[in-house]
């Protein structure tokens, strides 16, 4: 089997963010959505991937590779326009051949994994079969209307009346009978091939296409309060390693990372919380349920329930809760301007102050 992972797309809903960086690369418990989702493929023993990339492709190659690092050999397949996910299978059918595959979307978390369903899948090998979750909004999702015995009766993209509560969760497992589906659809509503649309012709051909619940944690990461919660969950998962320095003015409370190379100066860290590579907290207050990335300045801080990504400062700020902050972004208070709020603020980013 090989696997097919999605990250292109715009990830318009992820602004700032995704001005200037892809979603997928977007830190969960300090590290790229992305990689999580490789690290699941390899957990089902799957090596060959071909990872879609958009207009990004530099910015993930660049951090992703070839894969060797995470023991799988990534070829990269460009997609000059985000013309929906069937058009990324149709671009990956060199790569595919006649192989089966897992189609996983690169900003998907499924922590608890689906080595379950793809046995599943080996073993009675349906002609596709889509990974489900009970959510309490379907419209915003692929739903799938289920026969008693998890086949599938029908499929349907975005429905304004959802007739199940069961929603496609971005990773389907096909044989190479997809191809002829993905081949006979239209674009939709919204101008794109939609997967759905190719897995429901295979419904409506007579093909058997089954549905398996997972149960477990999910969460599309496609907006910044989905991105934090899913931090908090993966943080909650942690296992406390402290390989950086922290100095004997320091406290380190439950569980906590000091990754190689990072500096803890009389500063209060209550896990769970990880801590990057050369970054340098002082007399500042980190956690619960915050990740600072590499090379992040922490001076006179105290941030919770936050993210910090790579290059960051913050200095001489209190109470930052539920925060996000950019790659290389400064908050702080000027040493000049005691008076005023001084804000450079980007485009569509979001700043919110105590009342
Ligand atoms: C896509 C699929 C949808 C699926 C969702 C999961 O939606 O079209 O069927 O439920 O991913 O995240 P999109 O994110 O493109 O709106």
């Amino acid at each position: 089997m090989k696997a097919l992972v999605l990250s292109g797309g715009s990830g318009t809903r992820l602004r700032p963010f995704s001005y200037s960086m892809p979603k997928q690369l977007i830190p969960i418990a300090n590290k790229p959505v992305l990689e999580h989702v490789l690290c699941n493929v390899r957990d089902l023993g799957v090596t060959e991937i071909g990872v879609i990339v958009g207009d990004r492709a530099a910015q993930i190659e660049a951090v992703i590779g070839d894969g060797s690092a995470l023991g799988v050999e990534i070829v990269y397949i460009p997609q000059e326009e985000p013309l929906g996910l069937a058009h990324c299978v149709e671009l990956a059918r060199p790569f595919l051949g006649d192989d089966d595959f897992v189609m996983y979307l690169g900003d998907n978390m499924l922590p608890e994994g689906v080595e379950r369903i793809a046995e599943q899948f080996a073993s009675e090998r349906p002609v596709a079969q889509v990974v489900v979750h009970k959510v309490s909004d379907p419209r915003a999702f692929g739903v799938a209307e289920l026969a008693p015995d998890g086949r599938v009766e029908r499929l349907v993209e975005k429905p304004q009346e959802p007739k199940s509560d069961l929603a496609l969760i971005g990773v389907y497992f096909f044989t190479p009978a997809i191809h002829k589906a993905v081949a006979a659809i239209e674009p939709s509503a919204r101008g794109e091939l939609e997967i759905t649309d190719a897995i429901q012709w295979l419904v409506a051909n007579g093909d058997e296409v089954k549905a398996s619940e997972y149960e477990g944690y999910w969460k599309d990461t496609g907006r910044i309060e989905d991105v934090l919660e899913c931090n908090q969950k993966l943080l909650g998962d942690l296992k406390s390693a402290v390989k950086g320095e922290v100095d004997a003015a320091s406290t380190l409370i439950g569980t906590v990372v000091v990754e190689a190379g990072a500096k803890v100066i009389g500063s209060r860290i209550e896990g769970p919380a990880v801590i990057g590579a050369g970054s340098v907290v002082t007399g500042s207050l980190i956690g619960p349920y915050t990740s600072i990335g590499k090379g992040v300045r922490l001076t006179g801080a105290s941030i919770e329930y936050s993210i910090a990504l790579d290059g960051a400062t913050v200095s001489h700020v209190r109470s930052l809760h539920s925060s996000i902050i950019g790659r290389s972004a400064t908050v702080g208070s000027s040493e000049r301007n005691t008076r005023h709020h001084r804000l450079v603020v980007g485009d569509h980013a979001r700043v919110e102050v105590a009342a």
